[in-house]
Formats: C-alpha cells, sequence, structure tokens
C-alpha cells in the first residue's frame, strides 16, 4: 500500500514539515502513540542525536537514585538503520529533498516520509506508518517502502530491540539505566526476543519482533550491549518500490506469569492476522472512540484543531482495563514528573472520561482504590486517621512527592520540597472526583463496593486533620498549601477547608444512602474499616463549623488567612498578553506576595459552582484574575470557564485558546518532557462546561451556553446514566436528544 495514501483529510493531521533537530524532543511529545498500555514517543527511525526516545509501560515504576521512584524507559523497538550500497541514511550526512511527518488524530498513525541524497548522489525514499494498537494493546506495528530512486545494488535494514535505554528527565545528569539485560533469543524464522527487568522493583518486560521485506533477503542477527537487532539484506533496482513490516509485542510481569510465552503467542497471532487487518481494526476503534469523544467547533479551525489534540491524548492515555494504574501529569508520553499520578486525573481530566468512556472513567477511581492502602499509610505516618493520598502517586500509593531533590549537581543545591507534606487538598480532589463520577453515571455497584470505602476514610482522614480553635468556636486545618503553589505553610486554605467539608458532607450522605438502601454493605464496611457512630457525630461537628476566611464587605473569599495582609502585587497588561514570568527578587518572597500561581478559589467557584451565587462569582475572579500568573498550564481553562460564566467574554477565549495549543505551541517550553495531561482534560471542562455550559444542577444534566464570538455551533456527545446523548448548542439554542432527564437554562 502506497503510504501516501493513508494520509487523511489535513484538518485531522499535525504535522512536521522540516528537519530541525533542536525540536525533535518537542515532535516527539507531540508525536507519542499510546493506547494507556504502553506509550512510544515520536522519535524518528533513523539515529539523531539530539533525540530522547522513550517507550514507557504503565504502572512499571523503578527507583531512582534519591530514593524515589519514576516510570521506567523501557526496551525500545522504534529505531531502524537503512544502508543502501554501503551507505547509511543520516540525517546529519547528505541533503534531505523532503521531509515531512503527520500524525493522523482520525487514525491514531503517525506518518513519515522522507526523500534522502546520499554523498555520493544515491537518492533514497523512505516512508513509513506506525501504531501502538488501541485494541491488542500488546501491539505495535512499524509498516514502510523503500525505493532506490537513481540507482541500483544492495540495501539492507537493521531494526530490533534496544534495551540501551536511560531515564533522563529534566535532569540530565540524573541519567538512570532501570534495565537489565535477563533474556535475548534469535528465534530464526520467529523473529527475535528480548527480556530485561528492572533493578529495584524486579518487573520484567518481555519484547518480541519479526521484521520483514517483501523480496528474497538474508537474514542475520547483531548482538550488542542490551541489544538484539535482525539485519536483512537484498538486492534493490532502481525505481522499485521495497516494502517492509515489523511487527513488536510486548508484556511485562504485572500482566502475566509467563511474559515470554506470552508475548511469542502474542507475536504468532498478529503476524496471522497481517498488517493490513491491524491497521483496519485499530482505525475502527479509533473511529469508535471519535464518534462519542469528538467536539465539533464550527467557526474557528484553530480551536477545532487544537481541541482534538488534546482530546486525541486524552484517549490514548488511559487503559480501561487496568484498574491499578492512573494517567500521569505528563502522560505516557515523557519522562516530567516522573510519570507521578496528581490530582489533575480528578479534577482536570476525569470529566472527560466521565462523559466520554465511563469505563477509563472508574479505573482511574479504581486506581485509587488500590491504593487506598499506601493512602492509609501516609495518614498513619503523618499522626492522622483515614487515608492520606499522595500528593505525587506512582505505584502503591505512599508519596513519592521528593522532598529534597538535588536542582544543581554542580552545587550541589537542594531545594525543599513541600508539597508532598502540606498540598492535602489532593484528599478531597479524589473524593469529589468519586461523587462526580457517581453523579454522572450512577454506578451502585462502584459506590457500594469501593467508593464509599475511600469516602469514608478521606472524611475520617479530615476529621482528624483539623483542629478545634476554642477561642473562635471554629476548626481549623492550619499549614497546608492549596492550589496556589505559591504560598506554602498556610492556615485556612479556602480551597481546601470548602473541599474538606464537602468530603465529609458526601461521606455522611453515602452512610445514609447505605443505611437505607444497601444495609448489607453499610454493616460490612462499617466493620471493616471499624467506623465508629461517633465519628459520623465529629464529622458533621467539622463540617458544621470549618473556618472559612471571607470578607463580607466585598464578597471576596481570602486564599487564606493572612493572605490580605500580603505585599499587593498585580500583572500589568502587558504581562498578561503572554506568560508572566516572575521576576526574580520576587520569586524569593513570593510567599510574601499576593501573586497566585493558579486557580484556586476560582477552580472552587467552578468545582462547588452551586454553592457561589454569581456576584460573588464575579468579585472574586475580578480580584484574583489580576493577581494570577498562570504559572500552570492548569489555570487557564478554570478561567476560562468562570469568565465565560460571568459575562468576560473575550478574556475567556483567549484563556482558552493560550490553553489548549499548551502543547501545539510548546506555550510552557517544556512539552518535550510529555503533554501537560491535565491542561489537556481543563481544556475539554473549558469547551463543555465553560463555552457549552454544562453543569449538573439538582441532580439533572443542564446547559446554559456562552458560545465564544467566532464559534457558530458546537456538536458533541456525552455519556449520562448510560445512555448517549447529542448534545448541539449554537447561539439562540440547545438541543439535547433524547431529551429526558435534561433541561436547559
Ligand atoms: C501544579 C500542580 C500540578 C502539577 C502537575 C504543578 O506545577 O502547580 O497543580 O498538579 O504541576 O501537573
Amino acid at each position: 500500500m502506497a503510504i501516501e495514501n493513508l494520509l487523511g483529510e489535513k484538518k485531522w493531521l499535525i504535522s512536521e514539515e522540516s528537519y530541525k533537530p533542536d525540536k525533535l524532543p518537542f515532535y516527539e511529545t507531540l508525536f507519542t502513540l499510546a493506547n494507556g498500555y504502553v506509550g512510544v514517543r515520536g522519535s524518528l527511525e533513523f539515529v539523531s542525536q539530539t533525540s530522547c526516545p522513550g517507550t514507557y509501560f504503565a504502572g512499571v515504576f523503578d527507583a531512582t537514585l534519591d530514593a524515589f521512584t519514576e516510570l521506567a524507559n523501557a526496551p525500545s523497538w522504534i529505531g531502524l538503520k537503512v544502508v543502501a550500497n554501503a551507505e547509511e541514511v543520516d540525517l546529519e550526512k547528505g541533503e534531505i529533498l523532503d521531509y515531512r511527518r503527520f500524525l493522523d488524530m482520525k487514525k491514531g498513525i503517525l506518518i513519515h516520509m522522507l526523500r534522502w541524497k546520499s554523498e555520493s548522489g544515491n537518492i533514497t525514499r523512505f516512508e513509513s506508518y506506525r501504531l501502538v494498537h488501541l485494541l491488542h494493546k500488546h501491539t505495535s506495528l512499524i509498516v514502510g517502502t523503500i525505493v532506490p530512486e537513481n540507482y541500483s545494488g544492495t540495501i539492507s535494514i537493521e531494526s530490533g530491540l534496544n534495551g540501551y535505554t536511560f531515564n533522563t528527565g529534566s535532569v540530565k545528569q540524573l541519567k538512570i539505566k532501570h534495565f537489565k539485560l535477563t533474556e535475548r533469543i534469535d528465534r530464526k524464522n520467529d523473529g527475535i526476543y528480548l527480556e530485561m527487568k528492572t533493578h529495584a522493583t524486579g518487573i520484567s518486560v518481555g519484547e518480541a519482533s519479526k521484521l520483514t521485506v517483501n523480496v528474497p533477503s538474508q537474514r542475520d542477527v547483531r548482538y550488542d550491549i542490551d541489544r538484539i537487532t535482525e539485519v536483512l539484506t537484498f538486492q534493490v533496482e532502481k525505481g522499485k518500490n521495497y516494502e517492509f513490516e515489523k511487527f513488536v509485542t510486548f508484556y511485562t510481569s504485572r500482566d502475566v506469569g509467563n511474559i515470554k510465552a506470552a508475548t511469542l503467542t502474542e507475536l504468532k497471532k498478529r503476524i496471522r492476522q497481517g498488517s493490513e487487518t491491524l491497521l483496519q481494526e485499530h482505525v475502527s476503534v479509533w473511529r469508535d472512540r471519535w464518534k462519542i469523544a469528538d467536539v465539533k467547533i464550527y467557526g474557528d479551525e484553530v480551536a477545532q484543531k487544537s481541541l482534538r489534540f488534546n482530546i486525541f491524548h486524552l484517549i490514548q492515555s488511559a487503559n480501561p482495563n487496568d484498574e491499578k494504574v492512573s494517567v500521569a501529569a505528563r502522560g505516557l508520553h515523557g519522562e516530567g514528573y516522573r510519570g507521578h499520578i496528581f490530582w489533575d486525573v480528578e479534577i482536570y481530566m476525569l470529566p472527560f472520561y466521565i462523559y466520554t468512556d465511563p469505563k477509563a472513567a472508574r479505573s482511574l477511581l479504581m486506581y485509587r482504590y488500590y491504593t487506598l492502602n499506601g493512602a492509609r499509610k501516609n495518614a498513619r505516618i503523618n499522626g492522622y486517621r483515614g487515608a492520606q493520598f499522595a500528593w505525587e502517586s506512582a505505584d502503591t500509593g505512599v508519596e513519592a512527592t521528593p522532598r529534597e531533590p538535588l536542582v544543581d549537581l554542580s552545587t550541589g543545591e537542594r531545594v525543599r520540597i513541600w508539597t508532598g507534606d502540606e498540598e492535602q487538598h489532593i484528599v478531597a480532589d479524589v473524593a469529589f472526583g468519586i461523587c462526580h463520577y457517581y453523579d454522572a453515571t450512577g454506578d451502585d455497584e462502584f459506590l457500594t463496593k469501593y467508593g464509599a470505602e475511600i469516602l469514608l476514610e478521606t472524611a475520617r482522614f479530615w476529621a482528624s486533620r483539623a483542629d478545634f480553635d476554642p477561642q473562635r468556636g471554629f476548626y481549623v486545618i492550619n499549614k497546608v498549601i492549596g492550589p496556589d503553589e505559591y504560598h506554602v505553610h498556610v492556615n485556612n486554605s479556602v480551597f481546601t477547608n470548602f473541599m474538606a467539608r464537602r468530603n465529609l458532607k458526601k461521606a455522611l450522605e453515602c452512610v445514609k444512602k447505605l443505611k437505607t438502601s444497601y444495609p448489607d454493605v453499610w454493616s460490612r464496611l462499617k466493620q471493616k474499616i471499624a467506623l465508629e457512630d461517633s465519628e459520623l457525630k465529629e464529622w458533621k461537628k467539622v463540617a458544621d463549623n470549618i473556618y472559612v476566611p471571607y470578607d463580607e464587605s466585598t464578597g471576596v473569599y481570602e486564599e487564606f488567612e493572612g493572605y490580605f495582609k500580603l505585599e499587593d502585587i498585580m500583572i500589568g497588561e502587558p504581562h498578561k498578553q503572554n506568560a508572566y514570568v516572575v521576576p526574580i527578587e520576587l520569586l524569593e518572597r513570593i510567599n510574601e506576595a499576593t501573586l497566585v500561581k493558579q486557580a484556586d478559589v476560582i477552580l472552587l467557584q467552578f468545582l462547588l459552582s452551586d454553592e457561589f451565587d454569581k456576584r460573588t462569582k464575579k468579585a472574586n475572579y475580578d480580584y484574583y484574575e489580576p493577581r494570577t500568573t498562570h504559572d500552570s498550564s492548569l489555570s487557564r481553562s478554570i478561567y476560562a470557564i468562570i469568565g465565560a460564566e460571568i459575562g468576560d467574554h473575550e478574556k475567556a477565549y483567549q484563556n482558552f485558546l493560550k490553553a489548549v495549543r499548551v502543547d501545539l505551541d510548546d506555550n510552557r517550553g517544556d512539552t518535550r518532557l510529555g503533554i501537560h495531561a491535565g491542561c489537556m482534560g481543563a481544556t475539554w471542562q473549558a469547551a463543555i462546561m465553560g463555552f457549552a455550559g454544562m453543569k449538573i444542577h439538582k441532580g439533572k444534566l443542564t446547559f446554559n451556553p456562552r458560545l465564544p464570538q467566532k464559534w457558530k455551533k458546537m456538536e458533541f456527545k456525552v455519556n449520562w446514566h448510560r445512555k448517549t446523548i447529542n448534545v448541539t448548542v449554537t447561539k439562540e439554542k440547545v438541543q439535547v436528544t433524547p431529551a429526558n432527564s435534561i433541561f436547559t437554562i
């Protein structure tokens, strides 16, 4: 098949039009192909000095030098060497006549087209596509064509399994090799097999591959450090097409007992199916996913393509079939934040999955269930009761935030990071995610078997975390970090206290529901976690009497106690156009200034929307907006949502645009370390909950659209209590089919 014919409509393509070595790590992130089980960065087939290749299996963590765990960079199968008449195709040499790569978001494939002239004048055309199968999650495929345009002779192609891989992360000097070789086999006609094992966690990864070409060839196998490579050599005639295929399969010891047998059986099966069938199946699964997940925006091509790009990566990042993994802050796309899982999941990404793929949403919440024991341990270590979910979570749920990572190896400078100790709102965020999922799905089975236990254990945490202040007659929560991480060790963060109160109240509601509808579940659960009746009374007392700093005269919530007394600093207009960079001298005393890193009180007003009237929302937006630097990619979409709600339409749209293109424009300069998955989820919410104005109100799904000026129409689907609902929004009206259980404002 001519690879070019595979290219779909332009509006579904993200392209790289020329070879710029410095840009490669950025494109590697944009072009990552993943299926929630494994993520493969979009590296070139050919060696490049600037490349940062990466293959990450969800849940395969290993220990690092500074004793914290990270997602380990596994053996790679992407590399391919083409040698034509003794000259290797090398983009640093010769001349590149044509170079283009395309991510086809509709089909989930990456296409590469290259024409290259060697130093001796031989022109080789190379075209390939690759996929990481969305249905057969243990399979990847690379198919390509090589054309010797103006010469005949001998070509060899070499490709195999390369276990000589490192984690480089953000600190290059801390480069780590996580895998050691345990087995490699030449299986002759059946390809090759490589097995490696992580040093500390002892997880084995098995990979098998088979390389073929459509003409008779001589096959050799080469061994190099931690590598095994198949080499096919064949005669070529000028102008003819030579087609190659590489099937790859993989398993880890997280999945099965005998990974070798599983990997090899899988390889046999996929080869038997053939590349055409595999491709068709893959494309058709993508088609099905897009059927429900696509958001059509009429009148704004930039927003349309960018939002699709974000949706594409969200689809790729979750695995509905694995309840023991979640989506890392940077996806399976790079090593930023070491592959750790944050509140980004429950607050920013989860709604996308709840409404487009509830099974995936449930799996993400199950990850919290399976890490509940880790969370219990965190609480115990810190002197609290119940469950304290980790600010940065990995495989076990035990706190994984580095406390004192080395920031500068030459000076040995260490910076104390307090988020793992103090950013405790994560506990209530997890509970919030559970309630959101339940409200939208009515999944009683999940609630009774798993969700309730999390709700109760998190409520228990807050009850033990809050202190009664006898002087004021309120419960206080001191020494925390709210979403605005510029301020540490703060007392009574509005966000934290409101969310903790919500957590306690929801737990009490859940108890009531269990008592009346599921008495057996209630008595079993009560026994399991040794819950006393007196605790329930205490929860109510804390919830009813939690302190919230608020200025009645202005209607503005004080982000935390004492915030209004800080040095008041606002961001000037010119800075607001672009990212605001906090000047160094200010950075040193940022804790003493009113600058806010990211949506905090404003986020609260979105999450607990019904607890604030429009006037209060506007007062808080007007106050906080000029003080917010949007130093986190999670911030702008939330300002877009509240901005749209209170009528600051143009700014809402501008904030949305910046957020929705965070990775496509490399707005933050660190896309090379992986996608900003939370930001991507937040942009979906900005479109659906901000501009289409969707929200759950008194148990019903409601719409109150405020489309940006440019947008003529939006069309999308959402799942609501096991039904798929089609939504069409124009400036004049909202149409939903079927219409029952929904009303529009
Ligand atoms: C943000 C956090 C976020 C983390 C990972 C930080 O910069 O302040 O809110 O969870 O990045 O995305």
